[in-house]
């Protein structure tokens, strides 16, 4: 059994096949994306991590991130959920989607979800300016043959499945998460129940500061011992960062419950272009069903 609520050097896979089976509730993680650092572009090459290279064969890279998933399915308990951020790449004009190796995992794809980072990460005119990311909810069955998995409580399902949140800029690490997305992932599917949450490409912490501060046990791995040293500073100082948590929980809040809208006959859950966003992608009656 490791210790809880710390945050260790090492490689993901490696520490990850030393931890117990079934252990965690909910997993918040982003890879290194192999995006090929210097030989792909003047953008690229700014996302240079502190202790790892970012390029590797493709085929390998695939095959060790499906590893790694396997190995986080199988520490995660029944019924527990992987938000697996990743994002679409070009190779030499050749599109390649993260479903080509998601699919060849243990989990069951439960969501597509577009992380709409409102920036691009392409300037040049080769296609459309890139402006997403994309987040895989995946999920581990409650039981043998449990293909459709634990409803979501609907406070968090009025979220939509375009997650609009900015990029993190820190000086510190190149690609940190903006903590609204590992809050957003982690109180979706506890709701008010506390669980064990794990990221094995920890960074500077962002997953593990947003479960403490969500009242979760917590376990982060990362190779660098830079990071993880900026990674255990934020955890000690967590409560800084509160704020901006209670920011993202306020998005979770039905104003009415789906009875009470049904009962007055007001919107019952069909979507409509004409419906405002009065807050971050949240959808709210319009002002014609009011
Ligand atoms: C996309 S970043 C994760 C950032 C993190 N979500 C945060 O909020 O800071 C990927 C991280 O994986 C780490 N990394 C690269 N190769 C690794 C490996 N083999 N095992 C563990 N961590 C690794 C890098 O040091 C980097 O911090």
């Amino acid at each position: 059994m490791p210790e809880l609520n710390t945050v260790v050097v090492g490689d993901a896979l490696e520490v990850l096949r030393t931890l117990p089976d079934d252990l965690f509730d909910v997993t918040v993680t982003s890879p290194p994306y192999n995006k090929g650092e210097r030989d792909r572009g003047w953008l690229v090459d700014r996302v240079v991590y502190d202790a790892a290279t970012d390029r590797k064969d493709e085929e390998t890279y695939q095959e060790e991130q499906v590893a790694v998933l396997n190995e986080i399915y199988r520490v995660t308990r029944p019924g527990g959920s992987l938000f697996y951020n990743h994002k679409i790449r070009w190779f030499r004009g050749r599109l390649i989607h993260p479903y080509e190796w998601v699919s060849h995992s243990r989990w069951i794809l439960r969501q597509e979800i577009i992380w709409y980072r409102k920036i691009a990460a392409n300037l040049r005119g080769w296609r459309f300016w890139q402006v997403d990311e994309r987040i895989y909810w995946l999920c581990k069955p409650r039981f043998p043959g449990d293909t459709i998995g634990a409803e979501l409580n609907s406070r968090h399902a009025l979220l939509t499945s375009v997650w609009e949140i900015r990029p993190e800029r820190d000086p510190r690490h190149p690609n940190p998460f903006p903590i609204e997305l590992p809050v957003r992932c982690i109180y979706s599917v506890l709701d008010d129940r506390k669980g064990v949450v794990l990221d094995p490409y920890a960074g500077i912490g962002t997953t593990l500061v947003a479960a403490k501060l969500l009242g979760c046990d917590f376990f982060g791995i990362d190779i660098s011992e830079t990071y993880v040293a900026i990674a255990r500073e934020r955890i000690e100082n967590a409560e800084r960062e509160r704020a901006r948590v209670l920011e993202e929980l306020e998005l979770h809040k039905v104003q009415k419950t789906f009875q009470e809208r049904k009962a007055t006959g007001e919107w019952v859950g069909r979507f409509r272009p004409s419906r405002i966003y009065a807050r971050q992608g949240v959808l709210l009656p319009g002002p014609e069903e009011k």
